[in-house]
């Protein structure tokens, strides 16, 4: 699904959560929201805020897992997913906290396959995710489950790539303070969801969209994964549809 301009995709996106969630809340029901970070769902995140601030939209029956976060990581670091759900999302919706997901990093290492087992067995009582949102790392990751990342992985510690270690310095203020490693929802878990929508925005990810959309199905590029499913709609802009 392709766009003229990342504005307009934006609004397609929003909208078809808010739809979600309205439609679920007429019948009493919750939505299950899996959510991303980074840059490429803020537009969505401020769409969703404006909904709620003079459209009603409220989240009350709403519950959020998020796809992952960098380990070790604090969650009142500036750099962590916490952060970025609160200031982007949470801290302007009415949200109940206790209905916020997000993989843990401050566990020991020791503590951490039993808190993803956790955490995919409370998406699974839940009912399972409604709708799952994905941006994607210029390694062709979606979460952070980078090349090598098995198609049937669950919730799991993982190893950062290089390149994503580099695309994240800025925010870190150098590439050696980028933690190594990271607590990330698998491909399998993803894949449980009902509707996936992944999108990009910009040029900068024309050539990764290319390998995702159209090349051969590997785990050297994680996102190709998606070919497989008929629950997936890609929500591109004309620049990062440039190379299809
Ligand atoms: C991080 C996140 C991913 C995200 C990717 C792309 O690695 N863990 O979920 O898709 O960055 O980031 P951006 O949207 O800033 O390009």
């Amino acid at each position: 699904n392709v766009y003229p301009t990342q504005k307009e995709a934006v609004k397609h996106v929003a909208h078809r959560i808010a739809g979600l969630i309205r439609s679920k809340q007429e019948v009493g029901g919750q939505t299950v929201l899996g959510l991303a970070t980074g840059v490429t769902p803020i537009g969505v995140y401020q769409e969703l805020v404006r909904l709620h601030k003079e459209e009603g939209l409220s989240f009350k029956n709403v519950i959020t897992f998020n796809l992952d976060e960098y380990y070790p990581m604090q969650p009142d670091a500036a750099q962590s997913y916490v952060t970025f759900m609160n200031e982007n999302l949470f801290n302007h919706i009415d949200i109940d906290q206790s209905k916020v997901h997000i993989p843990n990093g401050t566990l020991d290492k020791d503590a951490v396959a039993a808190f993803c087992m956790d955490y995919e067995r409370k998406i699974e009582d839940l009912g399972g995710l409604d709708l799952q949102i994905l941006g994607i790392g210029r390694t062709g990751h979606i979460g952070f489950n980078e090349p090598g990342s098995a198609p049937n992985s669950g919730t799991r510690l993982v190893t950062l790539d290089d390149l994503t270690r580099s695309d994240a310095s800025r925010d870190f203020g150098g590439k050696e303070n980028v933690p190594t490693k990271a607590i990330t929802m698998g491909i399998g878990t993803i894949f449980k969801a009902r509707e996936i929508i992944l999108m990009a925005w910009s040029q900068r990810k024309a050539s990764i969209i290319k390998k995702a959309v159209e090349g051969e199905i590997s785990s050297d590029v994680p996102a190709t994964y998606l070919q497989l499913s008929d629950n997936v709609e890609f929500v591109l802009d004309a620049g990062a549809a440039s190379d299809l």
